[in-house]
């Protein structure tokens, strides 16, 4: 679907004129096919049902945001009653959700997860982390002290170097300056084929991780690492 189209039904969603809409983003879902035994096909099917709902949602507030500020009839700005400010904390709060995914539906689901031991991503884990199996224990420590949230691995441009964290909610205690090379949903919705075991529920993605994928980004991570230097 062309950007013209989807600004079109995002104009007759919210009820203006989408020839107004005129620096509005417009993010379109990917296709994810996940083939797996650690998931029922109910829960991956809902997954990207939800995965849409947030896609539309960030579409939906980036055309708000859009026609949100008029010069000639300035609206309420101030941080305890302005819907400016709510539009603002909903973009980035659907932000993260939509892209928080894509990595996750990605990186995990491979039934013939493998890590080479030449790898750049075996040799970096290492490296930071002492060995491979310190890395991914306190990988899993973030996973399971996360609240709602995201565990993730990822490349602090600041630091120049890997980094576990969590996001609770999508939206909090996220580190600045950090690129995502690993991520796994930790929200209940992910994890219902497990109901209250949150750690078997980790272990299963830990175990079913796209290394190809994550290699990927761990290069791209560096080279992007470089032109910053
Ligand atoms: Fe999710």
């Amino acid at each position: 679907m062309k950007n013209g189209e989807l600004k079109e039904i995002i104009g007759k969603t919210l009820g203006v004129d989408d020839k107004k809409i005129n620096e509005a983003y417009v993010a379109q879902p990917k296709a994810y096919e996940q083939h797996t035994d650690s998931l029922s096909k109910q829960t991956r099917e809902d997954h990207i049902a939800l995965y849409h709902g947030y896609i539309k949602s960030f579409n939906d507030v980036s055309a708000n945001l859009d026609t949100a500020l008029n010069p000639s009839s300035m609206p309420i700005l101030n941080p305890n009653n302005s819907r400016y400010r709510s539009l603002k904390q909903n973009e980035t709060l659907c932000r993260n959700a939509v892209y928080l995914h894509e990595l996750y539906f990605a990186n995990s689901a491979d039934v013939n997860s493998q890590i080479m031991m030449e790898s750049l991503t075996f040799i970096r884990l290492q490296r930071e982390f002492g060995t491979f199996d310190e890395w991914q224990m306190d990988f899993i420590a973030c996973a399971l002290t996360a609240g709602v949230g995201w565990a993730v691995c990822g490349y602090d441009m600041f630091l120049k170097r890997y980094h576990n964290f969590f996001i609770d909610d999508h939206d909090m205690h996220v580190p600045i300056g950090v690129y995502p090379i690993i991520v796994i949903d930790m929200w209940e919705h992910a994890a219902k084929d497990y109901r209250n075991d949150r750690k078997a529920y980790v272990i299963s993605q830990v175990m079913e991780l796209n290394w190809s994928v994550i290699e990927e980004r761990m290069v791209r991570a560096e080279a992007m690492a470089e032109v910053l230097r």
